[in-house]
């Protein structure tokens, strides 16, 4: 199966990257979300984006203009009615990606593959939604996502495996390294990463190392990028909850718990980068 026309629906951080990155591999893109000024902002960012690596030199102006026309905003699910694959990247909410799911079933033809970047939800519940299971798959992209090279491909019970090689063949074709993944609560990637970084929060609770201590030690001792705190800010503070929460659901083990301060910091709406304040100011 040839993939062409990519919708992306969700033009928060992750949906951006991603759309900006197909449309960078070649790939046609509709980018959605619920309001115009969301998708709005989303392209202007990518446009800044791509005229950063015109003046680096790694573009040129000419393949940036390309790029661009490849791309369209959109505020209706309507323009999935003539894509070859849907990538999902919106709230991680299984309620509202179920009501999605039915509806893109309902509208895109019998061949689109319908793709979540969910970081920690169940594919096959999300299938299960659909009469096209088999076109349901998990396509789980790293933030940034112009920058990390893994993409995990997670197979819902009812998975093919022919939607399986077309979304790790797309991987590819992205620049990416696709790595399979079962269907278990934060796949391979968060499984291990989020209850470190949670751990982090929880030593910064008790008094353990201030906040550039921790991620200093972990940079250095642990050869971390980033550190862990500085990475809950990158990913979002309400997104390492959201996995946190799936994780001590699913697993009904104490060890997953989330730290209170998590907890607090998303309460108090200092959700990281986004937002300007999270562990630390970005204002
Ligand atoms: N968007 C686009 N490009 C970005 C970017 C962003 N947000 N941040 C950095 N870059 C680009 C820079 O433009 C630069 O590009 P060039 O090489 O072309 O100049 C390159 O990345 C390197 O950036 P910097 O030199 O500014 O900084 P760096 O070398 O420290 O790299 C980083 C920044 C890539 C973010 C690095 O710190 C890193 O890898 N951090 C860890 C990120 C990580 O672990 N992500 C996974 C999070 S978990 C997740 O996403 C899963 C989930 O479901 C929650």
């Amino acid at each position: 199966m040839n993939i062409a026309k990519i919708a992306v629906l969700g033009s928060g951080t992750m949906g951006s990257g991603i759309a900006q990155v197909a449309a960078q591999s070649g790939y046609e893109i509709v980018l959605i979300d619920v309001e115009k000024s969301l998708v709005d902002r989303a392209i202007t960012g990518i446009g800044k984006a791509l005229q950063k690596a015109v003046d680096k030199g790694k573009m040129t102006a000419e393949d940036k203009e390309q790029v661009l026309a490849r791309m369209k905003g959109s505020i209706t699910y309507d323009d999935c009615k003539e894509v070859d694959l849907v990538i999902e990247a919106i709230i991680e909410n299984m309620d509202i990606k179920k009501d999605v799911y039915k509806k893109l079933d309902e509208l895109c033809p019998v061949h689109t593959i319908l793709a979540s970047n969910t970081s920690s939800l169940s594919i096959t519940e999300m299938a299960a939604a659909t009469k096209r299971a088999d076109k349901i798959v998990g396509m789980h992209f790293f933030n940034p996502a112009q920058v990390m090279k893994l993409v995990e491909v997670i197979p819902g019970l009812d998975t093919s495996q022919e939607t399986l090689t077309v979304v790790t063949e797309l991987s590819k074709k992205m620049g990416k390294v696709p790595v399979n993944a079962k269907e278990s609560p934060g796949f391979i990637v968060n499984r291990i990463l989020v209850p470190m970084i949670n751990e982090a929060v929880i030593a910064l609770g008790e008094g353990i190392g201030t906040k550039e201590e921790i991620d200093t030690a972990m940079k250095l001792g642990a050869g971390m990028p980033m550190g862990p705190l500085a990475l809950a800010d990158l990913v979002g503070i309400d997104v390492v909850l959201a996995v946190a929460e799936v994780f001590h659901k699913e697993f009904a083990d104490s060890k997953y718990r989330p730290a209170l301060l998590l907890k607090q910091m998303v309460r108090a709406g200092h959700l990281g980068l986004k937002t300007g304040r999270g562990f630390y100011n970005y204002k």
